[in-house]
């Protein structure tokens, strides 16, 4: 018997999303029969695999659909993506670094309550946005990318930011593109933020999964 079975409860009968949704339920599935038939190591760390690449893929579906309805909560929706993300790449990575140290019936608790309680809480409230039963804010201008072949070429990034940062990103975004001194602190101090991002990640990872 898998560990997730599928049920109408779980439909968005929005069917990009209900797909998505359903390949992850198959992917934690495959990791529980590669835990439970004791077939060791590879096949974990395939499943795992497996597992990030679908999330990463529903999540691009999932926002841009969202973000064309122009739902409200896209923000704080995206987070609660970003945040699942960082504890599946944490995942991996300890898994890499020391397969018997991770609690695989752990990971699959964890898997298995956030993708039901995200689907029947977080998702469901922008079905009505999709399906055009609530009225959202008017999309982003789509952005447009130029031909990215080689470090000299413009690119035009257009995103949607909250209101009361907008300045704090826009001077950022002037003092980074700038060729001097300043620039080259604030590309060194956002590299160091991102380390400290993943070692708190992988910390946070090492608390859910019983590694000591
Ligand atoms: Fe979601």
């Amino acid at each position: 018997m898998p560990l997730l079975e599928w049920s109408d409860k779980y439909n968005t009968n929005i069917r990009v999303i209900d797909i998505d949704h359903q390949n992850l339920f198959d992917a934690i599935n495959a990791l529980y029969d590669a835990n439970e038939s004791g077939h060791g190591v590879d096949r974990i760390d395939v499943a795992i695999k497996a597992l990030r690449t679908y999330v990463v893929v529903h999540f691009e579906h999932e926002e841009h659909v969202l973000e064309q309805a122009g739902y409200p909560e896209f923000d704080r929706h995206r987070a609660t993506h970003r945040d699942f993300t960082h504890v599946i790449d944490s995942l991996a990575e300890l898994y890499r670094q020391d397969p018997d140290n991770v609690d695989v019936n752990k990971v699959l608790d964890f898997l298995g309550d956030w993708l039901t309680d995200h689907i029947l809480k977080t998702d469901m409230d922008y079905v009505p946005y999709v399906r055009g039963e609530k009225e959202g804010n008017p999309p982003p201008e789509t952005s447009v990318h130029g031909p990215q072949t080689g470090p000299q070429t413009d690119v035009h990034i257009a995103f949607t930011v909250p209101a009361n940062k907008a300045d704090l990103i826009k001077g950022f975004v002037d003092s980074v593109m700038g060729q001097d001194l300043a620039a080259e602190n604030f590309e060194k101090a956002f590299q160091l933020a991102h380390k400290i991002l993943e070692e708190n990640s992988l910390a946070r990872a090492k608390k859910l999964f019983g590694v000591r």
